[in-house]
């Protein structure tokens, strides 16, 4: 037995680490816990998650952040163990110590220990819920809220309603979803700085070819036949002329057997429509390409003043993207939501001059933010129509078309995002169907005479629309006999006409 010395009497402690001090372990925890859960989402953004870019935010950003907090921690408390050692060492040099073998102590430990053990295990559980938050449509359209808001809106009343952001924003396959995480945590970074784009500049150049997203659930040989599609306007004139056309769609035209036809011939498997945009909304298309994939054959169309070849890297495939360029984000022209108002009677086309009022109301240049607009709205048609009985009724209208198609703030509405699908209110099919596109044998692209992509079943208004006419009518134009030398995009932009 050795001699039992008197001086220090703590002398038989095993000489203390400074890292043992309550702070450290809470610091360790922590640590672990982070740890822990950074490695499980690791695994699940290895094994699942290619189909979640945003994963990565909380992968790389959020955990290691706790894990570094902890780490912090678990060294500030060594720091401060040793401080207090150095300053109370007389008295009480180990006032913040774990020691086992004060029994009061060891309750409070193992109180902590289970504790720590809890935490562990919620944090596995949290990683999991983390996964499946940030894949959701919440996450994509209302975190990100005030960047996506006019998104997410547009999506809420569009025919995608009931898909996911991600199903077409980043679809499966390893190549898109590392391309999608950078982008991902880009987007947050930018976000956080507030310095994203108004608008988000279109097209996103880096959206998944469309066969890997479209063609999941819709593919081309299903589309079997023509689509019939009415479309009802209201002159801007004082009565609020309605006048309608009824088209069908030849989206299909191919029959057993023959070779592919119709508007969906584009996507085909034969052929190959390549393109090249001198613009960078991709509106001005002076050359193109068309190549039989089997043949190996292929034709080149050219407008007359472009010369030369385009940069290889700047040709593109045509697909279903570059006509359904909004199939879930649509912004309405202003001419439309206010049509479609006024066909579903919340606006009162007895109201005389309403079309155009409505449609100027909104386009009122001084307003400049979304809270702006129900004021100036307000006192706009106030004066117009005061003492009208449907004042009200047409005020609470305009003022809800207003905020769910046109967003200040973000600059978006349907003047900086084109649709291509058609050719009234944006150039669409006839970027490239017009007689200016030549081959050099002077050929011009077939089909862009008024019946090749659909026929007029009916036009007009009351009795006049309701003859059918399978043929096909010949335009009759509300705004007078067209001018061959103008495009309706030249007229029409979905505001108040020119
Ligand atoms: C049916 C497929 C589809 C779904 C579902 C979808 N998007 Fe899109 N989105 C697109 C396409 C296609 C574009 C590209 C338009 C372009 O490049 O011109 C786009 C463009 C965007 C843009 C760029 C700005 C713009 O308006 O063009 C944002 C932001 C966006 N989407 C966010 C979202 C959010 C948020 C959701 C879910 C609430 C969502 N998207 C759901 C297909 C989709
Ligand atoms: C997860 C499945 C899914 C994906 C992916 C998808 N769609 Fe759809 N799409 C639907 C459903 C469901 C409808 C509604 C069908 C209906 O109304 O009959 C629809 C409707 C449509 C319509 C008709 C629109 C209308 O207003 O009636 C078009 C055009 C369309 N989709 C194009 C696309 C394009 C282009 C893409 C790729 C960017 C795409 N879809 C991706 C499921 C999908
Ligand atoms: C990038 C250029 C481009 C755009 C944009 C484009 N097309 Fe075409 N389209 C072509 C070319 C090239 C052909 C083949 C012309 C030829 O063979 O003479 C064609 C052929 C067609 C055909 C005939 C197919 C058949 O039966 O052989 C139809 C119908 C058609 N397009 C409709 C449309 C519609 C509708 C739109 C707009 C929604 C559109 N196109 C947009 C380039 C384009
Ligand atoms: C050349 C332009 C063009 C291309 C390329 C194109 N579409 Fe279409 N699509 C149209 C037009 C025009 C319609 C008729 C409906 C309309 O006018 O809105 C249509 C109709 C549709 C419809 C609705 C059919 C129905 O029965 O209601 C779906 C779904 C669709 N397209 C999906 C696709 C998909 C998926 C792709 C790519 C594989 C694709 N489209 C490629 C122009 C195109
Ligand atoms: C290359 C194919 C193509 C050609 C050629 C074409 N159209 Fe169209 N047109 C379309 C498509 C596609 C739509 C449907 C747009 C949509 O779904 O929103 C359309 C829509 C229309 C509409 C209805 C628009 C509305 O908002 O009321 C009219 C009217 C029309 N076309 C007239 C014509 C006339 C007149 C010509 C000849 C000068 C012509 N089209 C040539 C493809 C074509
Ligand atoms: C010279 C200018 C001009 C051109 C080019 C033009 N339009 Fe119009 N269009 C008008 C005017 C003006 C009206 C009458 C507007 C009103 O009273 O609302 C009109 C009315 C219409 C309407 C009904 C009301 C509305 O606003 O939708 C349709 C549909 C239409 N035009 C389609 C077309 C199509 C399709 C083309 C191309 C083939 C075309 N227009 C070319 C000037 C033009």
């Amino acid at each position: 037995m050795p001699d039992q010395p008197s001086t220090p009497p703590a002398v038989n402690h095993p000489p203390r680490s400074h890292f043992n001090n309550w702070i450290s372990a809470c610091g360790g925890v922590l640590a672990v816990g982070a740890l822990f859960s950074f490695a499980l989402l690791v695994w699940m953004d290895y094994t699942q998650g290619d189909k979640n870019p945003y994963l990565g935010i909380f992968t790389y950003i959020v955990a290691p952040g706790f894990l570094i907090a902890g780490l912090g921690l678990v060294f500030f408390g060594a720091w401060a163990q040793r401080r207090w050692a150095l300053r109370h060492a007389a008295t009480k040099p180990d006032k913040w110590r774990l020691d086992f073998s004060d029994p009061r102590q060891r309750r409070s430990i193992l109180l902590f220990g289970s504790g720590a053990l809890c935490f562990v295990m919620l944090s596995a559980f949290g990683s999991y819920q983390t996964y499946h938050y940030s894949e959701s449509v919440q996450f994509c359209g209302e975190v990100c809220h005030r960047a996506m808001n006019p998104e997410f809106v547009s999506y809420q009343h569009g025919a995608h309603a009931h898909v996911d952001c991600v199903d077409c924003h980043i679809g499966s396959g390893a190549q898109w979803f590392i391309k999608a995480k950078i982008n991902g945590t880009h987007q947050l970074i930018a976000y956080t700085l507030n310095n994203y784009s108004r608008p988000i500049a279109t097209p996103i150049k880096n959206l998944r070819p469309a066969q890997d997203i479209c063609e999941k659930c819709h593919w081309p040989e299903k589309f079997q036949g023509s689509v019939d599609i009415t479309f009802d306007h209201y002159l801007s004139d004082k009565a609020n002329t309605p006048y309608s056309v009824r088209l069908l769609m030849h989206v299909n035209t191919t029959r057993p057997g023959s070779p592919p036809g119709g508007i969906h011939w584009h996507v085909n498997r034969n052929e190959k429509v390549e393109y090249f945009a001198s613009d960078d909304k991709r509106q001005v298309i002076p050359w193109m390409r068309v190549t039989d994939v089997k043949a190996g054959t292929s034709r080149v169309y050219r407008t007359a003043d472009f010369k030369g070849e385009p940069p290889a890297d700047q040709i593109r495939t045509m697909d279903c993207m570059d006509c359904h360029n909004r199939p879930a984000h649509v912004f309405p022209t202003a001419n439309d939501s206010v049509e479609k108002s006024l066909a579903g009677g919340t606006l009162n086309p007895a109201l005389p001059n309403v079309k155009r009022e409505a449609v100027k109301a909104m386009l009122q240049k001084d307003i400049t933010t979304a809270d702006d607009a129900p004021g100036k709205i307000a006192s706009y048609l106030g004066t117009k129509y005061a003492g009208a009985p449907e004042l009200p009724a047409t005020i609470a209208e305009v003022q809800r078309i207003f905020a769910t198609t046109i967003f200040p703030e973000r600059k978006a509405d349907w003047r900086v995002y084109p649709n291509n699908i058609g050719h009234k209110d944006w150039p669409g099919c006839f970027r490239c169907h017009d007689d200016k596109h030549k081959t050099a044998a002077g050929e011009t692209v077939r089909s862009s005479d008024c019946n090749a992509c659909h026929t007029i079943l009916a036009q007009g208004k009351a009795a006049e629309f309701e003859l059918l006419n399978a043929k096909g009518l010949k335009f009759a134009h509300p705004g007078g006999a067209l001018d061959p030398d103008l495009t309706c995009s030249d007229c029409h932009n979905g505001g108040v006409q020119q």
